[in-house]
């Protein structure tokens, strides 16, 4: 089969479109045959060496597709089922074996792309905004590059939660996407104080919440716009990471609560993964979430999307077809 494979950490150029066995599903696994692949952010950092894989390693935390045979011992799904999940690496591919118990399936009449678009990004957006700091009527958030995969489907969910929503962009196209999934407000960030900003849209009145995927550059001033017990959520670093942070800052700036939540965590149960998916992929099956598949492109341009997503070009999601 064709997958994309890393040997050494780096820039796009070292994505390499290689020959691999096809994988055999072992106990408790589902080999999947593979339709649609997420790009996502965190690909850029195994890629970059950010985040430790081992090497050779084959990109990709997310797919749908077809299941193809399943281990004698694998009961949740079946050859032919359509498929989602995230979390298992190597959905650069054009299989994957993956424990099964990490597979949803696809609503019947959601095309496959849809799922594998909605699914990382939807799951983290469902968890920031219903349980890392449950939003409701009343509250105000700010959201950061609030027009990137993750950014607009957390505007879609925090605005049905009720809350106002604040969103922060790089330019003026952006901006609109961003205030059609739901953002009250949008600070185009590259040529606007977004703290300054802020201050003048609520009038001085701290947020309850910032969801912070960009990080170094934002992470700081961010801190100064949150209400007493306000809570900073660091769920990304897209500028860079975060340095070293002193702990008494947060006594001096309100008694403010800072958390940096990963998806893992909050889908680590097949009970908890499949409430979660329920509702995002039934938001989605009635059309109260609306998904943006900004890019497809063939699995072996994969370094071209990651040029794309790095460069700051895209909106929405972008996908990888084997
Ligand atoms: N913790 C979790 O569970 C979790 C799960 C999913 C994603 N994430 C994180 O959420 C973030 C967004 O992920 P995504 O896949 O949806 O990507 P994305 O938001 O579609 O793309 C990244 C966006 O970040 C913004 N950005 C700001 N400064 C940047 C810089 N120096 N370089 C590149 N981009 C910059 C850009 O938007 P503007 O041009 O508008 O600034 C860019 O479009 C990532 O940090 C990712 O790791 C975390």
């Amino acid at each position: 089969m064709k997958a994309i494979r890393i040997h050494e950490h780096g820039g796009p150029d070292v994505l390499r479109y290689e020959d691999l066995p096809t994988p055999k599903p072992g106990p408790g696994q589902a080999l999947v045959r593979i339709e649609a692949s997420g790009v996502n952010f965190i690909d850029v950092y195994h890629r970059t060496g950010l985040y430790k894989v081992p090497l050779p390693y084959t990109l990709g935390m997310e797919a749908a597709g077809t299941v193809e045979s399943v281990a004698d011992d694998v009961t949740v799904v079946g050859p032919g089922d359509r498929v989602v999940y995230t979390g298992p690496p190597g959905t650069y591919a054009e299989y994957a074996a993956v424990p099964a118990d990490r597979l949803v399936r696809v609503p019947d009449g959601m095309d496959v792309r849809i799922a594998a678009a909605v699914f990382l990004q939807g799951l983290t957006a469902h968890y920031l905004a219903l349980s890392t700091y449950p939003l409701k009527r009343g509250d105000t958030c700010l959201v950061h590059a609030a027009a990137g995969g993750l950014g607009l489907l957390l505007c879609q969910i925090a605005k049905q939660r009720g809350a106002r929503v604040i969103g922060t962009v790089s330019s003026e196209a952006k901006s609109r996407l961003a205030r059609e999934a739901g953002a009250d407000d949008v600070i185009v960030y590259t040529e606007q104080d977004f703290e300054v900003e802020t201050r003048r849209l609520t009038g001085g009145a701290g947020l309850q919440v910032v969801y912070d995927s960009v990080g170094k550059t934002t992470f700081d001033k961010g801190l100064n716009l949150l209400a007493r017990r306000g809570m900073m959520v660091l769920c990304g670093q897209s500028s860079g990471p975060v340095p070293p942070f002193d702990l008494q800052v947060l006594n001096q700036k309100g008694s403010l609560f800072v958390t940096r939540p990963t998806l893992g965590h909050y889908v680590a149960t097949r009970d908890e993964l499949l409430a979660r998916a329920n509702d995002l992929l039934g938001w989605v099956a009635v059309g109260s979430l609306r998904v943006r598949i900004d890019r497809e492109y063939p699995l072996s341009a994969a370094a071209q999307a990651h040029r794309d997503l790095e460069g700051r070009r895209t909106t929405g999601k972008l996908l990888l077809h084997p």
